[in-house]
């Protein structure tokens, strides 16, 4: 019995100092130097831009999908995050089944910022995955 109450003040200092390391550790990641974001403002106003001229008339002007009813939401409501950056460069350009190939009307430039503007449109954890496929296939240059 006076045993165990001599241990309690030592079992107790173990927990504070594993709660204070605790909390350290999630300062300092709360802290952590956040990603570079992925697009400048002038590379997502050109895809805002490419995207209203372009895309809008068969996925919608939020990226809702469906005005052609083929046409899949590029929000964050269904699955175009699955794809990394290099699948849907390569739709963009080649086209699909039934999306039409808008390489030859569309410079690599406005390709690449009209993806980045739809990223905008993914939650964080979307796009956080999004992006860890993408490392395994990353944008090609032309
Ligand atoms: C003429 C209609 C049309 C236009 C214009 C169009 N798309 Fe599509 N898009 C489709 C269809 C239909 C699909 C489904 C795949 C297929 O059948 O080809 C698709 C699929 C996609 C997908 C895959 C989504 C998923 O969940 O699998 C992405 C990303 C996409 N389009 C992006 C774009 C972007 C960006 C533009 C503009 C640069 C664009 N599309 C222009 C019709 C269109």
């Amino acid at each position: 019995m006076s045993a165990d109450k001599r241990e309690q003040p030592a079992r107790s200092r173990v927990w504070l100092f594993a709660s204070l390391f605790l909390l350290v550790a999630i300062l300092l990641a709360a802290c952590a130097v956040q990603p570079e974001p992925l697009a400048s403002a002038a590379q997502l106003q050109l895809g805002e831009q490419v995207y209203a001229q372009t895309c809008a008339v068969c996925h919608g002007d939020g990226g809702q999908g469906h005005v052609l009813p083929a046409a899949p939401a590029l929000d964050d409501s269904e699955h175009a995050w699955h794809h990394p950056d290099a699948q849907i460069q390569q739709l963009i350009v080649l086209g699909g089944p039934t999306m039409p190939a808008l390489g030859g009307q569309l410079s690599h430039e406005e390709v690449v910022a009209v993806i980045r503007y739809i990223q905008t449109w993914w939650t964080p954890e979307q796009l956080q995955a999004q992006q860890e496929f993408s490392r395994q296939y990353p944008l090609r240059e032309p």
